[in-house]
This record gives C-alpha cells, sequence and structure tokens, in this order.
C-alpha cells in the first residue's frame, strides 16, 4: 500500500464490499493498518480502541475516502464494555461479518519481576477481551457464516523471555482460537490467529529487555534485525479474514520472518 496515501485502493482485490468488520486496536499500528486495508477492499468498520482520539482519526481517513467507519473507546478488559460494543456495531450497521481483535498489550521484564496484577492485566487486554467479544459476537457471526481473527504473536506459538505476562496471555488467545475453531467449525464459522513476529509499532518500546538480561536468551528470538510494517500484517490479515479463505480454520499463522521455524 502506498504510505503516502494509506488509503489507496488501486490494484487491491475487493473482498468486503457489504461486508461490516468491528476491529479493536483501531487507534495506531497493526490495528489502523488493518482497518484502512480492510476498508479499502470495501469494507465498513466499527473502529474501537481505548485511545478514542486515534480510532476516531482512523474512522476519518476512512471516511474521508469515501469509506463508511464508525469509531468509539472502549476498554477491551470490561466484559460489559465489549458486550456493548458488538450490539452498537449491530444496530449501526446491520450485521456482523468479522471481528478482529487486535488490541493489545506488552512488556518485558525479569518473570521474578512480574506482578499478579500486571498479569491479570495482561490477560484482561489480549485475551479475556478477544474472548468476550467473540461471545457476544457469535449470534451474529452465525447469521452472516462470519470469522474471527485474534491478532496474537509468535509469543502466542513459542516461550520468549522475560514475557512471561505476555507470552501466557498469547497463549491464551492461541487457544482460544483453536478451541472455537473446533466448538463451531460445523456451522460455518471461522477462528483463525495472526502470529506476526517483529512489526514496527509503539508497542515495541515496551519490550526492552531487563539491563542484565542474558542476550543469549533474547537474540535466539531473532533470524533477522529488521521490523516488518504493520501493513504486510494487514495484508494477511485481509486474506484470512476474506471468503477466499473459507476453508481456513483454527490455524496459527506465524508472520516472522523464520523465526520459530527451529
Ligand atoms: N508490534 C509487534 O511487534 C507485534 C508482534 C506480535 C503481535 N503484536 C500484537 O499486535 C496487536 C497490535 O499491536 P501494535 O503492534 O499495533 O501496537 P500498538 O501499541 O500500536 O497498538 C495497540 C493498540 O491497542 C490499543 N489498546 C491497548 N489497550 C487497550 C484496551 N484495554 N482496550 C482497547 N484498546 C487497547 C492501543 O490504544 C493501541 O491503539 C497487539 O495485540 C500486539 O500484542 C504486535
Amino acid at each position: 500500500m502506498d504510505e503516502a496515501n494509506p488509503f489507496e485502493t488501486s490494484g487491491l482485490p475487493h473482498r468486503y464490499t457489504d461486508k461490516v468488520v468491528l476491529l479493536t486496536g483501531a487507534a495506531a499500528g497493526i490495528g489502523r493498518a488493518t482497518a484502512l486495508r480492510l476498508a479499502a477492499e470495501g469494507a465498513t468498520i466499527w473502529c474501537a480502541d481505548l485511545n478514542a482520539e486515534g480510532a476516531q482519526d482512523t474512522a476519518a481517513i476512512i471516511t474521508g475516502h469515501g469509506g463508511t467507519a464508525r469509531d468509539c473507546a472502549i476498554d477491551v478488559s470490561d466484559p460489559e464494555a465489549c458486550a456493548a460494543l458488538v450490539d452498537d456495531c449491530v444496530e449501526a450497521f446491520g450485521r456482523l461479518d468479522v471481528l478482529c481483535n487486535i488490541a493489545g498489550i506488552g512488556s518485558s521484564r525479569h518473570t521474578v519481576d512480574e506482578t499478579p496484577e500486571r498479569f491479570n492485566q495482561m490477560m484482561g487486554v489480549n485475551a479475556l477481551g478477544p474472548f468476550v467479544l467473540s461471545i457476544a459476537a457469535l449470534p451474529h457471526l452465525l447469521e452472516t457464516k462470519g470469522n474471527v481473527m485474534n491478532l496474537a504473536s509468535t509469543a502466542g506459538v513459542v516461550g520468549q523471555a522475560y514475557t512471561a505476562a505476555y507470552c501466557a496471555s498469547k497463549h491464551a488467545v492461541v487457544g482460544l482460537t483453536k478451541a472455537m475453531a473446533v466448538e463451531y467449525g460445523k456451522q460455518g464459522l471461522r477462528f483463525n490467529a495472526v502470529c506476526p513476529g517483529g512489526v514496527k509499532t509503539a508497542i515495541i518500546k515496551g519490550f526492552q529487555p531487563p539491563e542484565d538480561c542474558d542476550w543469549k536468551l533474547v537474540e535466539r528470538q531473532f533470524l533477522r534485525t529488521d521490523l516488518q510494517t504493520p501493513e504486510a500484517v494487514a495484508a494477511m490479515v485481509a486474506y484470512v479474514c476474506s471468503d477466499e479463505a473459507y476453508y481456513l480454520n483454527g490455524a496459527v499463522l506465524t508472520l516472522d520472518g523464520g523465526m520459530t521455524t527451529g
């Protein structure tokens, strides 16, 4: 996608005409790139994020280019707010085809320095949020034979030193994805997890390893040192959530330059 015009549509397929997408984490990074990509392919997008201004900006870019979008502030670790979010989206747009759980938080520290409060917060945003939103979305997705994409991480596939809480929360969302894929696959629903390694976004700042870390444990995560763009992840999500991927269910798709292959 042209960086000067993130809503550039020429050359893109139009896989989301008449589709409604509810997307969390829409204010920045992978969430914004995905919202713009899906909107450029014709989707109507509900942009949700803790960062109200950022979500509003994303929706404004979409509507400014002739697309349809709404935005709202939400804390995805609040189950009642999640249920209300799904209701609002369906009331506004009349249907729901795709749920993209992209909002997330992360940090790095020695496991012994982790606290139960921070662990719970990480689980609340990265795992409980997708769980509650998926349940609230289910009846609507059953009507449209829709799908859920959970933005997990390589930390949901392999262990990574100094990120025990983050790893636990991303493994949880991968488990949630697989369980729901098995339980609802026969009814025509799809649940998939996209698991990137290093993406150039704001969250990366929180992943500075502790100063006295064992660098050998950190370096083994990196086959390559450059970071990928959020647009590269958005392109994969655009395929995963489209009807082209109708046979893709319960998949845990790594996008990591080979980091998790050996
Ligand atoms: N950047 C990477 O290297 C990388 C790698 C693998 C996975 N991920 C995952 O990708 C997702 C998106 O992260 P990003 O890289 O775009 O970082 P980011 O920090 O740019 O985006 C995260 C978004 O989530 C929102 N958010 C945080 N807490 C929230 C809450 N309680 N309720 C609602 N929204 C909340 C933030 O406001 C922000 O807009 C996250 O789930 C992250 O774990 C990122």
